[in-house]
């Protein structure tokens, strides 16, 4: 097993490569889909809670979660990692700062601050800021605290958060979320596993991410029902035991893989998929105009009881759609940049809204260099489908968007060159090594300088 720190020091820092590929291949054959990024993220800081040694188990290779170990090794916790597995022993930790260097990086590092408030009675942790897709306040995660008697100040941009007086526990307390917010239920859902008495989240955010969490929570000891609706409940416990868990696949990869077969006009196969997951994504696909398969797999079980299937994608004639972005169950926001690629080349129009982030639209910018005919309106992108696109240079500008572009590159006549590709490793394991499998035309190069 390697220590995860030396393992921080030298894949985060990377030469500034460039993707280039090489478009109009058509694909075939099998992808094996990663674990989750956003389930593994919140279940490694959930690990805060319990003083013990945790194994999370298909946890996928990525900067973002070399970061979040990051954010762990500064509270005390000791990690090892071999592999997709991770041993997380958070038996001694401290309620130091986290590093803001690292949590400017990484919005995720705020999920910590539940878990140490609840095992702690306190935490410190600097204001995440904002991204390339928006402000993303907190606002909603500090209002929850606050109702469990955190007393919660905001100094020199770091979020102190403490018990108030004499109590030794948070209290439940019933919490409704102006907005369904994924990160503020899971920041409550996790303050309230070993808080006082029941706390009830109404209005509560649905992802597949939450359910994984609350099954995390329960298997470690915690009382916690309804996830997966709009209404969650927490009987708070006052202990919690170490486990081995397995984190569920990364539903919007498997998104991004579909779309790559659709826009190629490519029959592929993933595997390790639960496709409830990806219910609005499939259903979008067929609109479009491809067939998915359901298949049997022998494959990993999830949450407890929950067995992984293969997707088949069966490409056909593409034609517009409307797409609008919402809370889960409905049309995910991390897949609105890559169907806005496939429906680039579409036949007909389309009108595609973002309405879950303020500024998730600067993909399009680089899509136009490419030929795409899109035209943006408020939080609206209207597009009229073309018959092709051209490779060129283009700029990612966050996660999403670079897939995104790799995907348009697929699909591009001649070569197209991706730049910012930190933001792609970021969210994607091995992302051009399995489009290669599937007989894509693409390296990481580091230009001539
Ligand atoms: C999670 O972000 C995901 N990240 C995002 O994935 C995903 O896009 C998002 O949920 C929505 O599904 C992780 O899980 C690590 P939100 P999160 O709180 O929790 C506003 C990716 O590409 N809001 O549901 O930050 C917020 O500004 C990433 O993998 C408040 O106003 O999302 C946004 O407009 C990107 N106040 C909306 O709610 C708050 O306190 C949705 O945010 C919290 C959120």
């Amino acid at each position: 097993m390697n220590s995860i720190s030396n393992l921080t020091k030298t894949s985060v820092e990377k030469p500034q490569a460039v993707l280039e590929i090489w478009g109009r291949t058509s694909l075939k054959g099998k992808v094996q889909i990663s674990g989750a990024k956003n389930s593994a993220l919140v279940l490694m800081a959930g690990t805060i809670m319990c003083p013990g040694k945790c194994i999370l188990r298909n946890v996928p290779n990525l900067v973002d979660i070399k970061r979040m170990g990051q954010i762990l090794t500064s509270l005390g916790v000791k990690l090892k990692q071999d592999g997709d597995v991770l041993e997380i022993d958070a038996q001694e930790i401290i309620p130091a700062e986290a590093p803001y260097d690292v949590v400017s990086q990484l919005r995720a590092s705020f999920f910590v601050i539940g878990p140490l408030l609840t095992r702690l009675g306190t935490a410190r942790v600097p204001l995440p800021g904002g991204c390339a897709i928006g402000a993303r306040p907190v606002d909603l995660h500090v209002r929850g605290l606050q109702s469990m008697g955190a007393n919660v100040s905001i100094e020199d941009g770091v979020v102190h958060a403490n018990l108030v007086g004499s109590k030794r526990r948070l209290q439940g307390a019933s919490i409704y979320l102006d907005y369904p917010s994924v990160g503020a239920t899971e920041t409550i859902l996790m303050a309230a596993t070993l808080a006082e008495g029941i706390t009830k989240i109404e209005n509560a955010a649905q992802e597949p991410e939450i359910v994984d969490l609350a099954n995390f929570c329960n298997q470690m000891g915690a009382k916690i029902s309804g996830a997966g609706t709009n209404t969650i409940t927490i009987q708070g416990v006052t202990e919690l035991y170490p486990l081995d868990y397995n984190v569920i696949p990364d539903r919007i990869e498997a998104g991004t893989f579909l779309v790559a077969g659709a826009i190629t006009h490519s029959e592929i196969t993933l595997t390790s998929i639960i496709p409830e997951h990806l219910a609005p994504v499939i259903a979008k696909l067929k609109e479009i105009g491809c067939q998915v398969l359901v298949e049997d797999e022998i494959g990993k079980t999830f949450g407890g009881n929950i067995k992984s299937k293969c997707l088949r994608l069966i490409p056909g004639e593409l034609h517009g759609t409307d797409i609008e972005t919402l809370p889960y169950p409905g049309f995910p926001t991390d897949m609105q940049a890559q169907f806005t690629a496939l429906l680039s080349i579409s036949k007909g129009n389309s009108v595609i809204s973002e309405t879950v982030f303020e500024n998730r639209l600067r993909h399009v910018a680089e899509l136009q260099r490419m030929g795409t005919n899109i035209r943006v309106k408020g939080h609206h992108a209207i597009v009229q489908g073309v018959s092709f696109i051209s490779g060129a240079p283009v700029m990612a500008t966050d996660l999403r968007a670079s897939a995104a572009l790799v995907i348009a590159g697929l699909a591009a006549e001649g070569k197209t060159t991706v730049h910012g590709l930190h933001h792609l490793d970021r969210g994607y394991e091995n992302l051009e090594d399995k489009l290669r499998s599937l007989g894509a035309k693409l390296e990481r190069v580091i230009p001539a300088s």
